[in-house]
């Protein structure tokens, strides 16, 4: 459950997050919006590399604003990169286990079981030695989700895994969001333009234009509203498929 009250945040003459208040209950949430609509930005806040200029975030209850990101990751609060962080010289594994060194488990056989079972549950088991590099896209933005649920996450947050994804590639990754609350009670947080990803995996969806939201409520029913259209018009083919 993530609560977000009056929230404001300001670069200069920027305001890319203004007097956001919302509750956002569903076990995988979507956000959408145009191009600058302060989507990464609201992730950035929630993550803590953001401070916001007004208001306040709380994540199950506990108020997160103010705590620094390294110990709301701590927290559970874990979260993809619109740009992925998969370094090339290392191995999926050695990438993997290198977010699982700031994680405590109770054992050795406890982390390997975590970081096989991360691997496993994304469908990567194949490519455990495979170097960044060789990575495919596809392969990177689910070993990134893989990262993102090493520990025990409460609030996975996805900034566009579905980005350069093939219609094939985007179902497996449709399975994999929609299988991470049972994988590990996390709720998810989805910003994605695939707006088939979003309905298809989300039973409610923000939507943010320029700081403000435009809409909140279930998926298909906020889709349909004009004012999101309006906001989508160029994609308005692909938001009446959706719907
Ligand atoms: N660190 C920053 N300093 C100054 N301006 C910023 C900063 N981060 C974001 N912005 C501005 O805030 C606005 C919202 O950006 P943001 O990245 O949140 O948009 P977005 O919805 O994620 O867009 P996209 O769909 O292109 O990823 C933009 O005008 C952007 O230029
Ligand atoms: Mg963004």
């Amino acid at each position: 459950m993530i609560e977000i009250h009056n929230l404001c945040v300001q670069f200069g003459g920027v305001k890319p997050i203004d007097g956001l208040t919302v509750n956002l209950t569903k076990p995988v949430v979507g956000l959408i919006g145009p191009n600058g609509a302060g989507k990464t930005t609201l992730l950035n806040v929630l993550s803590g590399f953001v401070e916001p200029r007004e208001g306040w975030v709380k994540v199950n209850g506990e108020l997160i604003t103010g705590i620094p990101a390294h110990k709301r990751a701590d927290m559970g609060l874990r979260r993809t990169f619109q740009t992925d962080q998969i370094a090339e010289d290392l191995t999926l594994l050695e990438n993997v286990m290198a977010i699982a060194d700031h994680v405590r488990f109770d054992s050795r056989a406890a982390e390997t079981k975590a970081i096989m079972g991360a691997i496993d549950f994304v469908g990567l088991s194949h490519r455990l030695n495979r170097r960044g590099s060789d990575l495919s896209t596809e392969e990177r933005h689910l070993a990134e989700i893989a990262k993102a649920l090493i520990g025990s996450p409460k609030l996975v947050m996805l900034d566009e895994p579905g980005a350069g994804m093939s219609e094939t590639e985007s179902e497996h990754l449709e399975k994999v969001i929609k299988g991470i609350p049972a994988y590990c009670k996390a709720q998810v947080f989805l910003i994605d333009h695939d707006v088939e990803l979003i309905s298809a995996c989300c039973l409610e969806t923000m939507v943010l234009d320029f700081g403000k939201l435009l809409a909140l409520g279930p998926t298909l029913e906020v889709l349909k509203k004009p004012e999101v259209q309006q906001a989508y018009l160029g994609n308005f083919d692909e938001l009446e498929a959706a719907a």
